[in-house]
Parts: structure tokens; sequence; C-alpha cells
């Protein structure tokens, strides 16, 4: 499963490191007394050790590397030959675990290049005056050099005008960009581009995002080697992080990439030192984008109550006996997204516009109807139709979509009345259909049903591939601390299995998984007795794999 964590390289800005040195061999780049291990990491802190380290283990200032600028580069500059010596891909990894996405030199080691190929690290041959260019480009700007490379349209440029072509073999261009390594390369090769891999876009955007989605992507992997599924997770930044990335919270790189996938899984977005930009670099913009340009108009928000955690919320424990509530939740209509909007009067007043068609109310009325009759086959419309004339088209448009669904009952209920009959009877809901506003508003509600909103996953849907993402935010407040609860991230994964790869099963196994290991009294902060011992985000996620994997052996172990 080591394909897992190959990124894909459409396009990179980044610091350039210069190593200004010809014939740098494997065992320079990592020591041969570093490769007793069998794994794939661990290997950054090695690289170039005896260079970058001085005999007494302290760093080595005059090591290129070591020099402060230098410390965040991504891609290297390197004389010729580079990467000669042993064909270990131990130095691949050690570069790209470093940090390095890309090298560019005049000339690379044939078995070095392959290897870069195969690990995700991109090798751009130069001529080399124009290596010696970079080189000098380099010294004048005191180290603090960016170079972007685009290897799309296979060209290399800074923003001084430099600017020049490259070109690699297709086949090895095509694995890069797709993060597919030797393997599905080969598959893609003899299918002349059709590989049986379910290609994901992973998404993990703002404050925990990262962290749960490092759980997700946990999870995925023990499915893959459980059931013997290919998934070839490929990396792309969204929100805050894209405008830390490439200055737009819906980066190009991302936009392209997510087109051509076959589901994207997304973390969360949001980060308060945004909260006064502009709306356009705004880390929800970013998102909002995302759900746009998927046409993901139906968002499923399914809202169960574990039995293990009953006591863990603020309701009564005999109201919330056999809750379970799928909210349908319309996506990419209302006040999101309707024009005009903006402020008015120089800011003195400001609009937004709730416009949405029959059509749009049709298709996503369709969602909820048929989800009823794999269900209760109950359908609760909510709207506000005693106020809005938008409500009176949603109450209409749903009541006729009703008469193709004779098996399903429909009732409809103002939203003010849903928002209270949502607490004190949750029991009377099935299928929860409204509009965009109206169900963000009740799923964050709904969350309180289950003892934290940590826990709740969602899916996207439209024509294409579908979105998957927890409902939680990013909780700015506690990330980077391991706190944060993955399991709405992990659920997300089962729904990304069963409604957007057709996996029905595996879906099934991570959701026994989850259950089980709240049976087992697994807890994270959030939903721990308070003052009781609780787990981090990783160990949970790591419990949660481990029974995933589990099953496998205590049913292979059983004669069937
Ligand atoms: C959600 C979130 C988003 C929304 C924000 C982050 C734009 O609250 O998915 O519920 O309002 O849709
Ligand atoms: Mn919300």
């Amino acid at each position: 499963m080591d394909r897992v964590m190959m990124e894909a390289f459409v396009r990179h800005t980044g610091r350039v490191a210069a190593l200004a040195r010809a014939n740098v061999d494997t065992d320079q780049i990592v020591p041969k007394q570093f490769l007793k291990r069998v794994e794939r990491t661990g290997f950054g802190s090695a690289l170039f050790h005896d260079w970058r380290f001085r005999s007494d283990g302290s760093p080595n200032p005059d090591f290129e590397l070591n020099h402060p600028v230098a410390r965040s580069a991504s891609i290297l500059l390197a004389g010729e030959n580079f990467g000669c010596g042993s064909s270990r891909e131990h130095a691949v990894w050690a570069l790209r675990e470093y940090g390095f996405r890309a090298i560019l030199a005049p000339s690379f080691a044939d078995i070095f290049f392959a290897n870069c190929c195969q690990n995700g690290l991109v090798p751009v041959r130069l001529l080399p005056q124009e290596i010696g260019e970079l080189f000098r480009r380099h010294h004048a700007a005191g180290g603090e050099y960016q170079l972007t490379i685009d290897l799309e349209e296979q060209r290399v440029d800074d923003a001084l005008g430099f600017r020049t072509t490259f070109s690699m073999e297709p086949y090895r261009r095509e694995m890069l960009l797709h993060g597919l390594d030797e393997q599905a390369g080969c598959g893609m090769r003899d299918a002349g581009g059709a590989v049986k891999t379910h290609t994901i876009a992973v998404l993990p955007g703002d404050g925990i995002g990262p962290e749960v989605i490092a759980e997700a992507e946990r999870a995925l992997e023990a499915v893959g080697d459980r059931f013997g599924i290919d998934f070839t997770l490929r990396r792309f930044p969204i929100g805050a992080a894209g405008v830390a990335a490439a200055g737009d919270p819906f980066p190009e790189e991302t936009r392209a990439a997510v087109a051509r996938v076959d589901a994207v899984l997304l973390g969360a977005v949001g980060d308060p030192s945004l909260d006064q930009a502009p709306r356009h670099l705004r880390p929800e913009s970013g998102l909002l984008a995302l759900r746009a340009q998927l046409g993901v108009f139906a968002n499923l928000r399914p809202v169960a109550v574990f039995p293990a955690l009953v006591h863990r919320s603020p309701l009564k424990a005999d109201r919330l006996e056999d809750v379970d509530v799928l909210i349908v939740r319309e996506l990419t209509g209302g006040l999101y997204y309707g024009e005009p909007r903006g402020r008015e009067g120089g800011g003195a007043a400001a609009v937004n516009t709730l416009r949405y068609t029959a059509a749009e109310i049709k298709r996503v009325a369709r969602v909820a109807f048929e989800s009823a009759r794999q269900r209760r086959g109950h359908v609760t419309s909510v709207d506000k139709a005693n106020v809005l004339e938008v409500s009176q088209l949603w109450r209409e448009t749903v009541t006729r979509v009703a008469r193709d669904y004779p098996d399903v009952r429909l009732d409809h209920l103002y939203v003010d009345t849903a928002a209270m009959r949502l607490v004190a009877d949750p029991r009377a809901f099935d299928v929860l259909l409204t509009e965009n506003m109206f169900g963000d508003i009740l799923s964050d509600e709904a969350a309180v049903l289950v003892g934290s909103l940590g826990l709740l996953p969602s899916a996207s849907l439209g024509e294409g591939p579908g979105l998957f993402e927890p409902i939680h935010g990013s909780a700015p407040d506690i990330a980077g601390r391991d706190v944060a609860n993955p399991i709405g991230a992990i659920a997300t994964v089962a729904m990304l299995l069963r409604r957007g790869l057709g996996l029905a099963e595996p879906a099934a196994a991570v959701e026994r998984a989850i259950s089980l290991a709240l049976e087992q009294g697994a807890r994270t902060q959030d939903i721990a007795e308070p003052g009781a011992a609780a787990l981090g985000t990783r160990a949970m996620g790591e419990r949660i794999a481990g029974l995933i994997s589990q099953e496998r052996r205590s049913r292979a172990s059983v004669p069937s």
C-alpha cells in the first residue's frame, strides 16, 4: 500500500536550494549505515547526513542545506550526474521525506531518474547553460529564490523572466501527474490509460483537517489491505492551505485534479487569520467553489445515535434510542450562491439573494425520496412557506415529486418547528429534506443528539465524482494538538466507499470497526466522561484501523 502515500505532481512553486556539486552519489544522499530498515519512511533525517552534520553530531553551518534560507526549500538545484552510484531507492525516499518535490540538474544517473519517477519526486533535465543561469539567479537573490515547475506544461519559470521547457517520457510524466507508482503505472501502460485503481483526491484543508484526514487515510489503507482494493490517493491544498500554497483557496491545481478522480475526500476549511480577508480569499469560498464545480447538489448527513454514547448527549437517553435521521441538504443553491450579493451604500447595507428554480428543488427532492425508500419510507420537507415565496415553490415542487413515490409518506414542517421537534422528538424524523442554509443550521443542531459534532460524516452527490467530508469545521482552537475526534472523518470514508465507489461491504466493515471501538470504550476527549482518560486523534485512528484489519484475522480463523 505504499502507493497510497504517493503524491501527485501537477504544478509546484517553491523555494530553491542549490547544491553545486557534480556526481553526487546515492551513498552521499543516504549513507549506508541508515539503510537497515524495511520501511520506506524515516530516511529524511539521514539525508546528506555526513555533509549536514559534523562528527560531534552538530549541524555543519557550511553545508548548503543548513543555510537558514534553504530550510524550507522544496526544489533542489543540482550538478551533473546527480544520483550516481548504487541504485538504492532510499535516496529518493530521503529527498521526498526531507521535503523536496523536484530536482533540476543537467543530467541524472539513469536508475536514480527512474526511481524518482516511481516515488513522486520530479527529476527535470535542463541544458547545462540553463542550470548555470539558475545557479546565478539563486546566488544573486541571496538564496531567496523561487521557481515554478509545471509538469503538465513541461515548463520551468521564475517571477523574474526566466522561462524554459523540458521534456519527459509521456508514461513517466503520466505516472507523476497522477501519483501512480510503478505497478499502477504498468497497468496504465498495458491497458492504454485505464488503471484499475480507485483514485481519490484528498484535500486535508485547515485546522484539524490534516489530522483527521491522516486517520481517514489510515482506515482506507486498512480497507485496501483487507479487501485487496487498490486506492491511489492524491493530495491537494484547499482553503487557507490553498491560500498559503498558491494564493487561492481553491487553487488551479486542485480545480484541475478534482475533475479527474473517482471521489474527493475533504477535511475541513477555515482559519481565523483570514476572517477579515476579502471574500475571494476566504477559505470557505474555496469550499463553495469546489461544491459548485463538482455540481454536488445533494448533501447527505446521516445522524444515527451510537448506543454506546447515548449518555454523552445532553438529551434524555429514552428520547435517543433508535434515533436515525438522514438530513438531505440542498448544497449548490440558495443564499450561499444567489446573486446579487455584497455590501452596498459604502458598506452600510448588504444583500444576499435566496433563489431556487423548480428544477433544482426537484432533483434534490428525488434524492430524498429515493433514500426514504431504502429506509423507513418517510420524508419531512422543511421550509418557511408561511413567509418566503421560495419556500412556497419548494413546498409545491416537493409535493409534486411525491406523486412519483406513493409508497413514501411526505409531510411538511416550518423550519422553526422543525428545529424544536429535532430535539424534542428526534424519532419523528426519517429523511429530513431542506434547502442549503436551513440544512446547514439543522445539521449542527442534530449533531447534539449523537453527543459530538466530531462523529458525523457527510456525502455530497451530483452527476460526477462525489465530495465526502465530515460535517465538523476546522476547529482552530484544538488544531495540531492530537485531540480532535477522527471518527467523523473515518465514517466519511465509509460513505465514500459506499456512495462514491459502490463498495458496500468495505463500507460496512469501517462502520462496524467504529461501533466496536466505541463499544470497547475508546473515547476521544469530546466524548469522554468528564475527567476520564481519553485517546488522542492518532490513537483513536489506529484503534479503528486495527479493528478493520483484525476482523479479517478473526473471520479467517472461523471456517465458513
Ligand atoms: C458545513 C460548513 C460550511 C457550510 C462552511 C464551512 C462554508 O458549515 O459544511 O456545514 O456552511 O456549508
Ligand atoms: Mn455547517
